[in-house]
């Protein structure tokens, strides 16, 4: 949530933190806002409510605002509402406008997360003779830089030290103080940032894809660490103020993952892009030596002794990725006699229950700072429970604390909406399955799963040739008030994704429910042409689906279900008939949800909506 660029350098600061924002307008796009300085001139800072655009406009593409060092930020409101007031920068001054124009104050900054104690903080400066002019934690935030470094004279790393000490919450602070003018302080705690490096210039972003056109060398700062940044160095400093060596990482991602390549939204792109990164993740982990393949951990750092340790599996995880556990934990309990339990990561992290020693907790998670997920991977290692990661964003939160990391080869996901990670994450719980199967002794027919696996990706391409079909019935359906998802089992688990795919980004009230318990209440919900959605992939359940999908159908509801081909003929059953690909029915999941991706978009689209940037929702949730 929020997005923060930071540049300093040789070329004109403006220009490259507004391209860099638009990189990260899917953390946050209530208001946006800019602070640019020259030398020792004071920084001037621009803010606007609603979209980048209006930034864009407002400073015309930059050009308006001269200085070679500055930062930007694009905002999700947590603390006061969506204002030009609450928009970022914030300063440490005593200013009646808003906190635009040029600053005069010592200290201009930008944060990304949650003080949780900022009201007694906002006291104390009070009692110290500041002022305030917006609702927002992060003003006080800068204040209270402002005041430490005033108070004890030690310069920015100091006064960055005494005030983190003092905070309680999760920040990426970005700064500038008007007497370092070739400097920007940042700190940092669970909240993401990185820092890149190039030959005289330095970029600071919440994530890789805003500053991945200008450098792939990156260092990521650690929980409670500070950094002095200057054009082309970077000094890490511990809350002692100590200096800290730093490893730097070279990031593979190309620049052009991050552009829409000629589509009209990132969601349909990410969405065809999903055969080739499928392909990538399992070929990443899958090995072929002759005719033989393995699965192999090697490069997890999971070994076969480490697997028969556990007897037990959480996976935990939120939203989409939830839907992932939902959806593996029928696969792990069939082929790896398993107990498998999936959690909220929001709850998880709160429930006073004693994990067995033998767990395995699996965290999943596209951009691994999730806040909740982040908790709860925290909670688990505090208990002493072994961790697994499975995380898109190298290096991110996640992927450093848990034990071990399993990435899977999305690429950079732009659209809030999630839909190539999610298939990577699924594929990679896959993978797991048949891998603790085998190193369990309770798998027979490895090969052959591990060619039903290999054979997903064509498969997609085969199910996306179909999209028309899916925008011609979303056509009909886009004045829909109300959309029920159900299925059993596995196709359970698909109706949870499709649902959300659906009421996140076209905003039609859906539900998923298992399919058995619509008449348990639900069903008083469906009248004369509702539409409902019915899963029908797996052999011991279709005729039980079917059958409540037909005491839908009676009451009035106008039937779509999705099945494989060959397999069932439910051209008389249903009014609209989606057929996908056969592939072994564990793993059906990976091409059923395609249909239902498309008809989230389709519908979105129909309604005149902002597919990539749904309201009131942000990429990666780095609040609780
Ligand atoms: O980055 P994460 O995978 O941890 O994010 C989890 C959820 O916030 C995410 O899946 C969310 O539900 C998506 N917007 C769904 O499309």
């Amino acid at each position: 949530m929020c997005g923060i660029v930071g540049y300093i350098g040789d070329k004109q600061a403006a220009p490259i933190l507004l391209q860099g924002l638009a990189k990260l307008e899917y953390r946050g796009y209530d208001s946006a806002g800019i602070t640019v300085r020259e030398g020792e001139k004071p920084a001037e800072v621009v803010k606007t409510i609603g979209k980048l655009h209006n930034l864009i406009e407002k400073t015309d593409e930059g050009r308006a605002l001269v200085g070679t060092c500055g930062i930007g930020h694009t905002r999700w409101a947590t603390h006061g509402a969506p204002s030009k007031t609450n928009a970022h920068p914030h300063v440490s001054g005593n200013c009646t406008n808003s906190g635009s124009g040029a600053v005069e104050s010592e200290v201009v900054g930008v944060h990304n997360g949650i003080i949780e104690n900022y009201q007694e903080l906002k006291a104390k400066m009070e009692r110290h003779g500041y002022k305030f002019y917006s609702e927002t934690d992060t003003e006080v935030l800068i204040k209270l830089v402002d005041y430490y470094f005033k108070k004890y004279k030690m310069g920015p790393i100091d006064a960055l030290a005494k005030t983190i000490v003092r905070v309680r919450g999760s920040y990426a602070l970005v700064v500038m103080f008007a007497d370092y003018p070739d400097r920007i302080f940042v700190a940092r705690k669970d909240s993401p940032m990185i820092i890149g490096v190039n030959d005289g210039e330095s970029f600071i972003a919440s994530d890789v894809p805003a500053i991945l056109s200008h450098t792939r060398n990156v260092y990521y700062i650690g929980n409670l660490e500070m950094a002095e940044i200057s054009a082309g160095n970077v000094d890490f400093y511990n809350l002692d103020g100590d200096r800290i060596e730093k490893e730097e990482t070279h990031i593979e991602w190309d620049a052009k993952a991050a552009e829409k390549g000629g589509y009209e939204h990132f969601m349909m792109k990410e969405i065809h892009e999903q055969p080739q990164v499928v392909l990538d993740t399992l070929h990443k982990y899958i090995k072929e030596e002759g005719a033989a393949k393995t699965i192999d951990l090697s490069e997890v750092g999971l070994t076969d002794e480490d697997i028969t340790k556990f007897s037990n599996v959480y996976i935990v995880a939120c939203g989409s990725a939830w839907h992932v556990g939902m959806e593996a934990q029928y696969v792990l309990e069939e082929l790896g006699d398993f107990q498998v339990r999936v959690e909220l990561a929001s709850e998880f992290r709160y429930r006073k229950n004693r994990l067995p020693a033998d767990s395995l907790v699996i965290i999943i998670s596209q951009s691994g700072e999730t806040a909740d997920s982040l908790a709860a991977l925290r909670m688990a290692k505090d208990k002493g429970i072994t961790t697994l990661a499975i995380v898109n964003v190298v290096g991110s939160s996640i992927a450093r604390e848990a034990d071990y990391c399993m990435y899977t080869l999305g690429g950079p996901e732009i659209s809030v909406a999630t839909t190539k990670a999610y298939s990577c994450q699924l594929v990679c719980m896959f993978m797991l399955a048949l891998k603790f199967a085998v190193v369990r002794g309770c798998m027979e027919d490895y090969g052959n799963y591990l060619d039903e696996l290999l054979s997903i990706p064509e498969k997609m391409n085969k199910v996306l040739e179909d999209k028309e079909r899916i925008q011609w019935f979303a056509s009909k359906y886009s004045n829909a008030r109300d959309i029920f998802f159900i299925g059993r089992g596995i196709d359970y688990a698909i109706c949870l994704e499709g649902s959300l795919k659906m009421k996140e980004i076209s905003y039609i009230h859906s539900e998923a429910y298992a399919a058995g318990e619509m008449k348990h209440g639900t069903i008083s919900l469906i009248e004369d042409g509702t539409l409902v959605i019915g899963t029908l992939t797996q052999s011991d359940l279709y005729e039980k689906t079917l059958s409540n999908m037909m005491e839908c159908k009676s009451r009035g509801a106008y039937l779509m279900g999705i099945t494989s081909y060959g397999k069932y003929d439910v051209e008389d059953s249903v009014n609209f008939p989606v057929y996908v690909p056969k592939v072994d029915e564990h793993f059906i999941g990976s091409l059923a949800i395609i249909p239902l991706q498309l008809l989230g978009y389709y519908l979105s689209v129909s309604r005149g909506l902002d597919v990539d940037k749904p309201r009131n929702l942000a990429k990666s949730v780095t609040v609780e």
